[in-house]
């Protein structure tokens, strides 16, 4: 397990680190590590990881509301690495409760973190107490304002095991959308379809839409709210303040 008190420094060197030895890394300390694979980003990490550790651990939380474009992704990645990719659902009872009570759209009305507090993070949290750490594909550049300052490595506090440590790895925090995309390009990852229909972050299907020359690729997720406010709850800790961060 890692000392919570040397992750600065840790952090500090992989800051400089390439993402390839970042994910070597984390799969070098943790055995029961997993992947939230969703979009480009995780899937380029999939590629780095599996040729690393074939059969690595990946998960997707499967909200119910993707696009059949996503779920069709999902699949490819699947089959093309190889791997036992975990499709976790969210609680039948929740999910039933809420569209009873305020409809299938309740998000656009009252803002989103009931839904994906109900679709995303009561699941992400359930399989996050199996694991001892977690990779995710965050960029510093893709959301400003809760992204910008996102480590490599953190002390995840929000998803830990009672007093255990529970570690998130974000290998892709210095690459560029650029970067990712000459990634996948260059070694053939599979990708969404959707991205090559104007789509950049690509969320649920009623949450995202795609965007245009000129616009923040984050203009696409929940545009009815503010910029501030866009983050699902997956990654609580960005927007908390610096020093809880590490
Ligand atoms: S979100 O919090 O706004 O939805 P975003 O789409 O930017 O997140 O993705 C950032 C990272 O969160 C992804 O690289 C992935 O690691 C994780 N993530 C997001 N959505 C999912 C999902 N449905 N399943 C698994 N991981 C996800
Ligand atoms: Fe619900 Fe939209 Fe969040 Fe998906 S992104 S869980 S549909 S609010």
């Amino acid at each position: 397990m890692t000392n919570p008190l040397n992750l600065v420094d840790i952090d500090a060197e992989l800051q400089l680190a390439t993402p390839q030895d970042i994910v070597k890394y984390a799969l070098e300390q943790h055995d029961n590590i997993g992947i939230s694979f969703s979009g480009a980003e995780d899937a380029v990490l999939v590629d780095m990881a599996c040729r690393i550790r074939p059969g690595v651990q990946v998960f997707c939380l499967d909200t119910g509301r993707l696009h059949s474009e996503t779920y069709q992704f999902i699949e490819r990645v699947r089959k093309h690495y190889d791997i036992k990719l975990d499709i976790l659902v969210p609680d039948a009872d929740m999910v039933q409760k809420l569209v009873s009570e305020k409809g299938l759209f309740s998000f656009y009305e009252d803002n989103h973190k009931e839904c994906c507090g109900i679709r995303k993070v009561g699941p992400l949290r359930k399989h996050l107490l199996t694991l001892d750490a977690w990779v995710t594909g965050q960029r510093k550049d893709q959301s400003p304002g809760t992204r910008t300052n996102i480590p490599v490595i953190q002390n995840d506090k929000m998803f830990a095991r009672p007093n255990e440590t529970l570690t998130k790895f974000n290998p892709l925090v210095n690459w560029t959308s650029q970067q990712v995309w000459d990634y996948i390009r260059a070694e053939g990852v599979p990708y969404n379809p959707l991205h090559d229909r104007g789509f950049v972050s690509i969320g649920c299907e009623p949450c995202t839409r795609p965007v245009g020359p000129g616009q923040h690729e984050r203009e696409g997720r929940w545009w009815w709210e503010e910029a501030t406010k866009k983050e699902c709850g997956l990654h609580a800790s960005n927007t908390r303040s610096s020093s809880g961060r590490l």
